[in-house]
């Protein structure tokens, strides 16, 4: 089957199943162009709540589907490919995090009291039930505004939201060293040099990446607010440094507008001019086909867990309103 011909067949499935399709800004354009809802994490999570369907097909990641199934335990959630992981969510395990907690409470004056553990949502189901609120790129900075001033507070996986966001709200959050493969690789080199090339381009940047790119940004934010900045802006030019799944959207809502991606470090190696996830590139339009038809791989977290986690999650929803 062709492209066209495969989308529409998808399509009729959804309508026959009652299925929708949610897809992340990373994914390929033909898997955004099919789906539902396109979103950044938050709303994903935030429309999860809102979905009438029987059947959830997450075109993420896995820690994306997870969300999905603790948010809606009721429904099917699937996802094209069960090896469409996260780098960053592996970089932190619940029994590693388990422990750093308990070093942490123990460093504390009073060892009754316990520090307040943020996690991105970029992290596992087993990580978010060890958690007290979930942040997103989008949501961070409000979130931790609102904890106690005298709190400690530890903030994981990623070491570079965590840095930018004690940057903006002054806390000194303990970090865990973790990091986003993608976006940790960004070229500062040909950064600087896509400046000078286009010396009225704003910069816009995703908060995973390295302090000494978020320094050369003149926006920083979530996938949705870049996206929102390249609407209301004057510019007719941007150079974008997050992973180029959202140059797709980007081009649609702003079709006279030019979207420069920002190339990773060591380009040759990769093999690639651009910065893919390659765990967001799983997502086919022929797996979405089959995933649809079969109704499998399907997400399923441990109900103990998911009680857990949901609370988090939950936490976080209403802490950004
Ligand atoms: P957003 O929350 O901005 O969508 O980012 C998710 C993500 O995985 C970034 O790498
Ligand atoms: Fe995870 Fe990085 Fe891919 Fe986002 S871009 S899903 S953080 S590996």
């Amino acid at each position: 089957m062709n492209k066209e011909n495969l989308a529409s067949a998808i399509r009729q499935l959804c309508e026959e199943k009652n299925a929708i399709i949610m897809a992340h800004y990373y994914t390929r354009p033909e898997i955004q162009d099919v789906a539902d809802f396109i979103g950044d994490s938050l709303a994903l999570a935030q429309q999860a709540t809102r979905v009438h369907a029987d059947i959830i097909v997450m075109c993420g990641v896995h820690f994306m589907g997870e969300t999905m199934k603790i948010l809606c335990p009721d429904k099917k959630v699937l996802i094209p490919d069960m090896a469409a992981g996260c780098s960053l969510a592996d970089s932190c395990k619940a029994e590693d995090l388990k422990k750093f907690i308990e070093s942490q409470r123990q460093a504390l004056s009073r060892n009754d009291q316990r520090p307040i553990v943020v996690s991105y949502v970029n992290t596992s189901a087993d990580v978010k039930a060890l958690t007290d609120v979930v942040v997103t790129s989008s949501n961070a900075k409000h979130i931790v505004d609102q904890l106690p001033q005298d709190a400690k507070i530890i903030f994981g996986p990623d070491k570079n939201l965590g840095s930018y966001i004690n940057s903006v709200t002054g806390r000194e959050m303990i970090l865990w060293n973790g990091a986003c493969h993608v976006h940790s690789r960004f070229s500062l080199e040909a950064l600087l040099e896509l400046k000078k090339q286009y010396p009225n381009a704003p910069v816009l940047a995703h908060p995973e990446c390295k302090a000494v790119i978020l320094l050369q940004a003149d926006k920083i934010g979530s996938t949705k607010a870049l996206l929102e900045f390249t609407k209301s802006s004057a510019a007719r030019q941007f150079i974008v440094v997050t992973e180029s799944g959202i140059l797709h959207e980007m081009q649609k809502a702003c079709p006279d507008k030019e979207f420069i991606p920002v190339p990773p470090e060591a380009t040759e190696a990769i093999g690639c001019h651009c910065n893919e996830c390659e765990y967001m590139r799983l997502n086919t339009l022929e797996k979405l086909y089959a995933c649809l038809r079969d109704e499998t791989p399907e997400i399923h977290v441990e109900p103990s867990v998911a009680e857990r986690a949901l609370r988090p999650i939950q936490r976080m929803l209403e802490m950004s309103s």
